[in-house]
């Protein structure tokens, strides 16, 4: 039963919390916060990277070892937990060594601006450019969408998040179902992608 499932689960994530934190909160913001995502996701991840579909070098010996009662097991413990928010967020450093410092006033408008246009680009899509609103399959609130197994995003690490899109877009990763996301980020720039994961991490 689902709640025999997620007490095995937690016991058999002890290897899994020196990245992900106890719960699946991590706190360090390369590796991916777990906890509250959907369990068909987590189930479908964890089989990709056992097959070698998607490819990660730190998942794949873990996931090699994993049998398929303990991935549901596992799947079941984190999608039960409930996701943390993160700390406000921080203007990423600027990649124009010459630019002038920015005061506290411009750092806060510079931030503001950028999270406006993540938002804007996740609700409308960019028309002129073709991409896709994130809102038709992740959700208003980033909460994904259960049945279709669409990850939820909210309050997910924004480092990651710019990981994942740019993955995406580069192709490195490349088991999403039809290349959805691929051909989604393939129109965005990194600019976009950054502000679209600065916004989503903040919800
Ligand atoms: C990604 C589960 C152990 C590092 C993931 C994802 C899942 C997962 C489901 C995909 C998350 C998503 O797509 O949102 C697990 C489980 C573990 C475990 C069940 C224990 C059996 C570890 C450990 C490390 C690690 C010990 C560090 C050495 C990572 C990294 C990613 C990841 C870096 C992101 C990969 C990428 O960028 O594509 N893990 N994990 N994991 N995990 Fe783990
Ligand atoms: C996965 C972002 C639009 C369907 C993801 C992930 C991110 C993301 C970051 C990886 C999550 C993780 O690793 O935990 C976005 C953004 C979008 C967008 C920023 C808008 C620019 C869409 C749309 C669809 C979609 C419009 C549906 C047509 C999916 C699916 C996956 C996914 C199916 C899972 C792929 C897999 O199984 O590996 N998205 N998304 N996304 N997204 Fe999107």
């Amino acid at each position: 039963n689902a709640q025999g499932n997620a007490s095995a689960g937690k016991t058999k994530a002890a290897s899994c919390a020196g990245c992900h934190g106890e719960d699946g909160n991590s706190t360090m913001p390369a590796f991916p916060k777990l906890a509250g995502q959907h369990q068909t996701y987590l189930v479908k991840q964890l089989q990709a990277f056992k097959s070698g579909a998607r490819l990660a070098p730190m998942m794949a010996p873990l996931a090699a070892g994993l049998d398929d009662q303990t991935i549901q097991e596992l799947a079941s413990y984190y999608a039960g937990n409930k996701i943390s928010t993160n700390p406000a967020p921080k203007l990423p450093p600027s990649d124009d060594d010459d630019a002038p410092a920015k005061t506290p006033e411009q750092e806060k408008a510079a931030l503001d601006a950028l999270i406006t246009q993540g938002s804007d680009l996740y609700r409308n899509g960019n028309i002129s450019r073709e991409v896709s609103a994130c809102v038709a399959c992740h959700g208003p609130y980033a909460e994904g969408n259960k049945p279709a197994s669409f990850p939820s995003l909210h309050s997910q690490h924004a480092d990651y998040l710019i990981k994942s899109l740019t993955d995406f877009k580069t192709g490195a990763r490349s088991n999403n179902r039809e290349n959805m996301m691929h051909m989604i980020a393939t129109k965005m720039t990194d600019e976009d992608i950054k502000a679209v994961a600065y916004y989503i991490s903040t919800m």
